[in-house]
């Protein structure tokens, strides 16, 4: 079972796009894929329209048997782990070895699914921090700009601190818009970087419309740059896997 975490400790650079649209991307190629939203907010359980049941909570989640709140999705392969506003509070729950707990709770659907997909509150909390130790591979969207840089870095820096392995973090450009200078420059002097994904995905309004359509960029419009391009970085992250 391979666990991708899409992380940043900023909000609004597109994590939850990301692990929407690749998790469709994932499940699309044949494997079977659970999406398993981790932010309180619930955007991921959104877009795919599933309800967050009102006897979901941290407690029973804890408890380690999350396979009873799993619903699917409309889409074959796919399964999505929704959301609870109780999760703000997971953190308090889980102390530094909460990773332990975590990865004995997602091991348990090692048997269902190929491929888990986790997408992460924008913070540096302890529900990150075990989250990021669960996964086989981190994933970070970065919105090609000199501050988003330097997050980058700070989180290289969080990943030393907390002893995650570097190796597991890559990142790639997203909301990428080719008419901002700032943009251009910034993906052509990153980008061969090694930690960098090839793809980039660009700033759409096919993406934005995914707040109405509540379908996965492929589905709303197959056609799209977008659409093409989460395809793209999924087949990435699949070749880069652990
Ligand atoms: N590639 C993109 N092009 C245009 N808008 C995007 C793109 N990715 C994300 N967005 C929009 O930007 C906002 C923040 O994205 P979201 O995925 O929710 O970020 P995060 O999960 O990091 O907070 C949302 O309104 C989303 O629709
Ligand atoms: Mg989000």
């Amino acid at each position: 079972m391979n666990r991708i975490a899409v992380y940043s400790s900023k909000g609004g650079v597109g994590k939850t796009a990301t692990a929407v649209n690749l998790s469709y991307a994932s499940a699309y190629r044949g494997k079977r894929t659970l999406l398993c939203d981790m932010d309180p907010q619930g955007a991921a359980s959104y877009y795919y329209r599933i309800p967050i049941e009102g006897k979901f909570n941290k407690k029973r989640f804890l408890k380690g048997k999350c396979e009873q709140f799993i619903q699917k999705t409309a889409y074959p392969n796919l399964d999505l782990l929704p959301a609870h506003f109780s999760f703000r509070n997971l953190d308090i729950a889980l102390d530094e070895k909460g990773n332990k707990e975590l990865s004995s709770i997602f091991s348990t659907l090692k048997d269902q699914y190929e491929v888990l997909i986790f997408d992460c509150p924008p913070n540096m909390t302890l529900l990150s921090e075990n989250l990021i130790m669960t996964a086989d591979q981190v994933v970070m969207p970065i919105i090609p700009t000199t501050l988003s840089i330097r997050a980058l870095a700070q989180s290289v820096h969080f990943f030393e601190k907390i002893g995650a392995k570097r190796k597991k973090l890559r990142a790639f450009f997203s909301m990428v818009e080719r008419r901002k200078t700032m943009h251009t420059d910034t993906v052509r002097n990153y980008r061969k970087k090694k930690v960098f994904f090839k793809t980039l995905i660009p700033y759409l309004a096919d993406v934005e419309k995914m707040g109405i359509t509540r379908e996965p960029v492929a589905v709303s419009r197959p056609v799209s740059p977008a659409a093409i391009a989460y395809d793209r970085l999924w087949m990435e992250v699949w070749k880069r896997r652990a």
